[in-house]
């Protein structure tokens, strides 16, 4: 076997001949290890050969440089002399060492774990079988330290990852040894102290983040990768697929049972029975069901209402263009249709006309696209061939985001923004605007993946689709009214929102509490376009979620206070959704649950009261309602609750919690196009001003000649906490 040692020795005469920032080290004149610094607390290291195509090669990103130098500095919290790079047996190895206590979060879309401490991973797109070992729907390799810094390990291979679980011999604080025959403290994964990647290339790019703190470094993340998406208003509102045979009569009644019964709808998915064919797809309307599809396009459109079509990769025989495509599939086919090859632009040209005719043309508003993740006996194996050349390993890793950016594209043409799913994206795929769901259906785990996607860029819904008690079914709905698409997904079982009359009261509430939410939550993804920041976000990324201050209050012992404990477990049923919200779901079964409130005070968001300040609390909700927490000072603006978007300009509630001022800045533009990236968008800033009697004041101020596209100008405080 042979092994080269890349050390990034630096000759500094000759560095600073070529770049202040850049540090070039060419061991034998080959191969290397170059560090450079393109933006503040940001670090690409090239190591021996990179691959041209790798993960973010093929996606057009634009890293926002200026966001990014905008933020707070940061150091990397490692001695650069200890991430090492080698070359074993034509393949690049890497190793970053460990603390003790150190915690590793990220790697992939994980449903059952959040920590990632003691795994071994092989990332591989693929779909989730039950088991967090790296192969998910999008297996980002990217991870996030508590000391406050990340890597990306640029490569669309499938990379091994053993996080913290081989011993060294060379190790710096290696694990007592220990006599199995006598110690009953001998353990079979003794303490390693190192993060060990395997890429299978002979060469790669590694993207190092630093941050003052976990989101800082998950924001530099997202924003080298161009930020996160904006969807557009009406993606925000409510979605409900139906099922899957439906035809178009059927999806009219079907919305005005919902007008009638006064459920909210912005968005109507269609399932694979739209098209003439499917499973392989024609991608073409099916005549007997959909007869007029423009007419009805254009139907539910005056109804307020977008239309999202589903389809996955395989190309029908008896679809249009099936002759044209040919040259440009794959020697494997999807259940017998054809696999474009998206990396040749002669395919994505043939099939993006074909979209455009049948879809777009339509007034289509966007798709979603399935069965781009796995199994392999389904989609390619890796013994595949692609008339472009690429290995199918690569083509695995990297085919969701390919649909991701070419569909993005074609919105893009026309000055609109989509939103809707996919099963697949990888590194790189903040700013595309699709939302990762699956057929796994556990309600806890999908919880777990809505913590886990807030580290590595992606989003993901835990959808509903049917439940066994009328409780799940509250449970599971009052959830995804706080995801990125809130949405029942009928395609199968033919559920409605009222499916469970004694709870459809509390259905409705909390789907109309979701179209009161959209003005917070449109802002929460400004946050995620402009900033990085994650909108719906794990516990561990939010600063407070400490007991540093506690323990250093000498409040209590540390090693006995039970909130510092609590901090210190893995948290995998609580999250932040934008600046201000903490929701601590319960599932079926569960009649009471622990909430733990980061440092600060915190208030109960139906009531204003106040339930707890960086502390543990137990909480008995009742069925009827969601535990929400509010910030000290937190303020979340409501619109009423509307059913439809239909472009009125809506009044504000506007409400504050807690004692201390508070300021929130309102995101606002068209709600469709890109306009905002020229400019086109206004702040709103709300404050409330609290004087020394506890009085509050609250304002909202437009700054001087900007457009207020959403709102008309009628805002009225309600100060919630007395
Ligand atoms: C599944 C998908 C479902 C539904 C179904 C239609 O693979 O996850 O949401 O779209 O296909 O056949």
């Amino acid at each position: 076997m042979k092994v080269k040692i890349m050390t990034h020795f630096c000759n500094c005469a000759v560095v600073a001949l070529l770049s202040l920032a850049a540090c070039a080290e060419v061991p034998d004149g080959k191969t290397g290890v170059e560090w450079k610094e393109p933006a503040s607390g940001v670090w690409q290291i090239s190591v021996g050969k990179p691959e041209k195509l790798n993960l973010l090669s093929e996606l057009d990103l634009h890293p926002k440089w200026n966001a990014i130098n905008a933020m707070p500095k940061a150091e990397l919290p490692v001695n650069r002399n200890e991430i090492r790079f080698e070359e074993v047996d034509g393949k690049t190895y890497i190793r970053f060492p460990l603390d003790k206590g150190e915690k590793i979060f990220g790697l992939g879309l994980n449903f059952k774990t959040v920590e990632q401490r003691g795994r071994i991973l092989e990332l591989h797109v693929d779909h989730y079988g039950g088991k967090d070992n790296g192969r998910t729907h999008a297996p980002v390799p990217f991870f996030v330290s508590s000391k406050g810094y990340g890597a990306f390990i640029n490569s669309a291979r499938y990379i091994k990852a053993y996080v913290g679980t081989g011993v060294r011999k060379d190790s710096q604080n290696p694990p007592a040894v220990q006599d199995r025959n006598t110690d009953p403290g001998w353990s079979a994964q003794p303490y390693s102290d190192n993060l060990e990647f395997l890429v299978p290339a002979e060469g790669v790019e590694v993207v190092l983040f630093a941050g003052q703190d976990m989101q800082d470094v998950v924001r530099r993340f997202n924003l080298f990768n161009g930020g996160g998406v904006l969807p557009p208003k009406w993606g925000l509102g409510f979605w409900h697929r139906v099922p899957t045979l439906f035809t178009d009569r059927q999806v009219q009644d079907e919305i005005a049972e919902f007008r009638k019964r006064g459920f909210p709808l912005t968005v109507i998915g269609l399932e694979p029975g739209w098209m003439s064919r499917a499973y392989p797809c024609t991608y073409e309307w099916d005549a007997t069901r959909f007869p007029e599809p423009e007419k009805f396009v254009n139907d539910l459109l005056q109804k307020h209402i977008r239309t999202n079509l589903w389809f996955n990769p395989g190309v029908s025989p008896e679809c249009e263009i099936r002759d044209a495509i040919e040259p440009y599939t794959a020697s494997h086919t999807e259940w017998n249709g054809l696999v474009p090859d998206y990396r040749m632009p002669e395919a994505r040209r043939i099939m993006l006309d074909h979209f455009k005719k049948h879809q777009l043309d339509l007034g289509i508003s966007g798709y979603k696209m399935d069965e781009n993740d796995g199994y392999d006996n389904w989609l390619w194996p890796d013994v595949a061939t692609f008339p472009s050349g690429t290995p199918a390993e690569q083509m695995r890793q990297l085919y969701g985001s390919l649909m991701q950016r070419m569909t993005t594209d074609l919105y893009r043409e026309k000055n609109l923004r989509t939103y809707g799913l996919v099963r697949a994206g990888n590194a790189g795929t903040s700013s595309f605007p699709y939302v990762i769901y699956n057929d796994y259906y556990n309600h806890r785990d999908f919880i777990t993946a809505l913590i886990n996607s807030s580290f590595i860029g992606v989003l993901w819904t835990p959808e509903v689709r049917a439940s066994k008690t009328s409780e799940e079914w509250l449970r599971r709905m009052q959830t995804v009214c706080f995801s990125p698409i809130a949405m029942l997904d009928a395609w199968a079982d033919g559920t409605k929102p009222w499916s469970f009359p004694d709870v459809e009261k509390q259905v409705n509430e909390i789907s109309l509490l979701r179209m009161r939410l959209i003005p917070y939550l449109y802002t929460a993804f400004a946050d995620y376009a402009f900033e990085g920041t994650p909108p719906m976000r794990a516990m561990n990324l939010e600063p407070g979620y400490t007991a540093n201050e506690q323990i250093e209050k000498g409040r209590l012992d540390g090693t006995e206070n039970p909130y510092a404990m609590a901090v210190k477990r893995e948290m995998k049923d609580q999250f932040m959704v934008g600046e201000n919200l903490l929701i601590a779901p319960l599932f079926a079964g569960e009649t009471e649950r622990k909430v733990i409130l980061p440092q600060g005070r915190w208030y109960d968001f139906y009531t204003g009261k106040l339930a707890g300040e960086g502390e543990v609390i137990t909480v008995s909700p009742g069925l009827d309602r969601i535990p929400v927490y509010v910030k000290d000072g937190g303020i979340v603006p409501l619109c009423p609750p509307v059913t439809e978007l239909d472009g009125t300009k809506l009044p504000l509630e506007i409400r504050h919690y807690g004692s201390k001022p508070g300021t929130f800045r309102l995101y606002d533009d068209d709600g469709e196009t890109y306009n905002y990236e020229k400019g086109e968008y206004t702040y709103l800033t709300i404050t409330v001003d609290v004087s020394p009697d506890g009085g509050k004041q609250g304002k909202v101020s437009v700054p001087d000649g900007r457009q207020v596209w959403s709102y008309n100008g009628e805002y009225t405080f309600r100060y919630m906490t007395e």
